[in-house]
């Protein structure tokens, strides 16, 4: 039977805006999320343009990604810049330790990776090696990309084809220091920013964001030790947090799971909220005013791989559930604006929760990357205060709201609605205090796995929407397990 819920918006609340970059995006050399998934090389079979696969590069065009972060992850900690720069048949063969102890042949570089954010339209966020290379070398990798000086580094990158710098409005001091990034100690991973950060030098004229490389989950000592002791040479701290159905070491699969799955799975996404306010709560004590942010520059479901792929690739597939936990997590960063200002989901292509899988030249949309496309009316939207009055939904040991909400105003002075109905199988009615007429998109699915195939890469896809109106306000109704997104004239 259908459930009702309430929302009632104050519609003279204010927020900050939300910053398009939480809906940015993650591509680590790992498994075939560059190679294959975004990088084929010229002589591929497959049709790209310059190496970078066409199917690909024009879908995450159609996304309209703000901003992408590179190369690890784990991998960026053992990446040294200068394997991946120069002709291609010069570059060195490295071992990628961290991801099935395969060849890294060094293909896909830094000009690769800054031609192709500029293909994409989105910034580039790179993630800087603290582990195991000196502090100059970071310093210097800044200066290949954007040096605009005749100097040795900058003249390289002129001899490498790339006549003007670039721009890197965000640079990474590290990775996951905690482990594999250098298994360091809180403190001396706060020491080791202050050092590594101080010689990281944007030309004049140009800035670039020094993001701190900061806790995993709850280890909210690291927050501490990095705000107390390095806060002022950062301009943001990151956080890393995946969505396991289970534990770590048996994480579930990413499709024919139970009820149980799903609401573990749905539950464990919403403590992303919990750490948010945490972690904000440590950053407001030694920086009040809020110059540093937070960025979530990991985050999404993280399942045990397909059977049959390549162990240490991390691909699954995704599916409804995913849909589920991008809606609830993206809703949670709308309501944390004052410091979360860029969020990264992991990973873009065939790794983790990827907005797109290929297989050879074959590739889908997962419905992740339906809800991302779906949210982009959020981007630069004034979150407002929203309370929701809701039904529980109740799975064994879980229990989650059943609906959840978020209201934003555009930049066109548009309200912009998210709903999330998170049981599988329960529809709600949800009454508002808003008015207008709401069209826009659902996605749902008959059955809780809903996922693309290669056979069949059109099951689920966001369908037309549009809400009834009741006594002048507007009233949703919401099927079990569905995301919607409305834009209200
Ligand atoms: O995204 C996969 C891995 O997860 C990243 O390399 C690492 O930073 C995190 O542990």
């Amino acid at each position: 039977t259908v459930q009702d819920a309430r929302v009632e918006v104050d519609f003279d609340s204010a927020a900050p805006r939300i910053e398009p970059e939480v809906q940015g995006h993650f591509a680590e050399h790992l498994g075939r999320g560059i190679y294959e998934g975004v990088w084929v090389g010229e002589d591929s079979a497959i049709p790209n343009t310059d190496g970078f696969r066409n199917d690909v590069l024009a879908a995450l065009q159609r996304l309209e990604i703000p901003v992408v972060r590179w190369p690890g992850g784990c991998f960026a900690d053992e990446y040294d810049w200068r394997d991946g720069i120069g002709p291609r048949e010069e570059r060195p063969a490295r071992i990628n330790t961290h991801w099935g102890w395969v060849i890294e042949d060094n293909a896909f570089g830094t000009h690769e990776f800054l031609n192709y954010s500029e293909a994409l339209g989105a910034k580039p966020y790179v993630a800087g090696n603290m582990g195991s290379l000196p502090a100059i070398e970071m310093g210097r990798w800044l200066e290949y990309m954007t040096g605009d000086l005749p100097t040795e580094l900058a003249e390289m990158r002129r001899a490498n084809g790339r006549e003007e710098p670039w721009d890197v409005p965000y640079f990474g001091v590290g990775n996951e220091s905690w482990g594999c990034g250098g298994n360091m100690r809180p403190q001396y991973s706060a020491d080791l920013h202050r050092r590594y950060s101080t010689f990281l030098k944007a030309p004049p004229g140009k800035s670039v964001v020094k993001v701190a490389t900061g806790a995993n989950i709850d280890d909210y000592d690291f927050t501490e030790a990095l705000m107390r002791d390095a806060r002022h040479t950062m301009d943001a701290v990151s956080i890393h947090y995946y969505t396991f159905p289970g534990s770590w070491e048996d994480k579930g699969p990413a499709t024919g799971f139970g009820r149980d799955q799903w609401a573990s799975t749905l539950k464990h996404a919403l403590r992303m909220d919990e750490l948010v306010t945490n972690h904000v709560a440590i950053m407001d004590r030694y920086d009040p005013e809020g110059r540093v942010a937070l960025y979530v520059d990991e985050w999404g479901t993280w399942y045990d791989s397909e059977p049959g792929s390549t162990p240490g690739f991390l691909y699954q597939q995704n599916s409804l559930r995913d849909a589920h936990v991008a809606a609830l997590t993206l809703n949670i960063f709308h309501r944390h604006t004052r410091r979360v200002k860029m969020a990264n989901i992991a990973q873009m292509v065939n790794v983790l929760q990827a907005s797109i899988l290929t297989d050879g030249e074959q590739m889908l949309l997962t419905p992740t990357y339906h809800v991302l496309e779906m949210y982009k009316p959020f981007r630069n939207a004034v979150p407002l205060d929203t309370q929701v009055e809701t039904p529980r939904y109740v799975e064994g040991e879980y229990e989650l709201p059943l609906v959840d909400v978020s209201v934003a105003r555009g930049a066109d002075g548009k309200l912009v609605v998210s709903l999330v109905n998170l049981s599988p199988e329960t529809p709600a009615r949800v009454a508002t205090n808003l008015e207008g007429s709401a069209t826009g998109r659902i996605i749902t699915g008959p059955a809780m796995d809903t996922h693309n195939t290669f056979d069949n890469p059109e099951t689920i896809r966001p369908a037309a929407y549009s809400a009834e109106e009741d006594g002048g306000r507007l009233v949703f109704d919401l099927p079990a397990k569905s995301v919607v997104v409305v834009t209200i004239d």
